[in-house]
């Protein structure tokens, strides 16, 4: 069995950050996102993996490498352009031959790994078999109907009037048998060739496609809230470690990790955190759910629930939070200007204002 992890397509909904950097390698507890999925796959007993890159190939490629420090042998398959998820299985068709695959969207975090699907998958060895799971929104995604009998009898990708509010995990494993749905598909609507329609292909010409609804925890990591949210839950459950510098005017508390070379003076971090290797925090406050990246300093500032990326400087402001802050960026605290508050408060209200 191989795996076909895709790392291609746009990212359009985390620009500015994917303008200049790939979206599966945005960081979650200081680790890419695309790292948990090479992981879950090592863990699962594969070993081959064809991974589909795009534009920002040699990005990818500078930080996964030939997959030896994940136990994997990477082959990279370029894709001219991002058309669609069941393009990236036609031009991984020589790579995949005859064998069956698990496809593992770069950008989806699963937590619990895929063992016990890739498992079930090859003891019952449907044409494919896919997960679902309940969503607010399943506008955003692909969608399942199902039949009394909890079987899939329709998929639709992205419908603008939902059929259930089941959608399609991004982790799919099929039989070659899927070489030829995806061989008989026309582009979408946009414009894609749909991974989707390739399994209601199967299912019409009455091929056996498995599903599970999973209630576990899954996260397509698309937007900054869903980014937040996943690194929220990896912190969660860090073990906290001290292999940097904490000087006695500092105080950690909880759950906080401190990366060799980091350095923390005259500081209060709250965890869950982690400070990134050689990082700097100097008369700051860092708050849950804060992943601060190697190479960054925050001085005489306040952050939380935030990522900051590498070899980033944040210095003079309170407070930030709820952010993602990307590569090199510097933020300061703008010239002071006369201030004012315009309000429009209801009767009785009581109002606090700090100046
Ligand atoms: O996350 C689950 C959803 O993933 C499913 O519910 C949908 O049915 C499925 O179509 C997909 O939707 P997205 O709109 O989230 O897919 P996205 O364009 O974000 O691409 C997913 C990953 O695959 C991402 O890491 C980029 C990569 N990709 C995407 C395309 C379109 C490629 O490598 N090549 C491509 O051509």
């Amino acid at each position: 069995m191989k795996a076909l992890v895709l790392a291609g397509g746009s990212g359009t909904r985390l620009r500015p950050i994917t303008h200049t950097s790939a979206k599966q390698l945005v960081p979650v507890a200081n680790k890419p996102v695309l790292f948990y999925g090479l992981e879950a796959i090592a863990a699962a007993g594969i070993r081959e993996i064809g991974m589909v890159v795009g534009d920002t190939q040699a990005e990818i490629e500078a930080a996964v490498g030939d997959g030896t420090a994940f136990g994997l042998e990477v082959t990279y398959l370029r894709q001219r352009a991002p058309l669609g998820l069941a393009h990236a299985v036609l031009i991984a068709r020589d790579y995949l031959g005859g064998d069956d695959f698990v496809m593992y969207l770069g950008d989806n975090f699963i937590v619990g790994g895929i063992d016990d699907l890739v498992e079930r998958f090859a003891r019952d060895r449907p044409a494919a078999q896919i997960m679902l799971t309940r969503v607010g929104d399943p506008r955003q995604f692909g969608v399942a109907e199902l039949d009394a009998r909890g079987r899939v009898i329709r998929l639709e990708e992205k419908p603008r009037v939902p059929k259930s509010d089941l959608a399609l995990v991004g982790v799919y494993l099929f039989t070659p048998e899927v070489h030829e749905a995806v061989a008989e598909l026309k582009p979408s609507w946009r414009g894609e060739l749909e991974i989707t329609d390739a399994i209601q292909w199967l299912i019409e010409d009455g091929r056996r496609v498995e599903s599970s609804v999973i209630s576990g925890y899954w996260k397509d990591t698309g937007d900054v809230t869903d980014m937040l949210e996943v690194n929220r839950l990896v912190l969660e459950s860090v073990e906290p470690r001290l292999d940097g510098r904490v000087d006695g005017a500092s105080e950690l508390i909880g759950r906080v990790v401190v990366e060799p070379g980091a350095a923390v003076e005259r500081s209060r971090i709250v965890g869950p955190a982690i400070i990134g290797a050689g990082a700097r925090i100097l008369d700051s406050y860092v708050g849950p759910f804060t992943s601060i990246a190697a190479g960054c300093t925050v001085s005489g500032s306040e952050i939380e629930y935030s990522i900051v990326l590498p070899r980033s400087s944040i210095s003079g402001v309170s407070r930030i939070e709820a952010s993602l802050i990307g590569h090199d960026v510097e933020v300061t605290p703008a010239p002071a200007t006369p201030r004012a508050h315009r309000l429009v408060l209801g009767d009785h209200s009581k109002v606090q204002i700090s100046s």
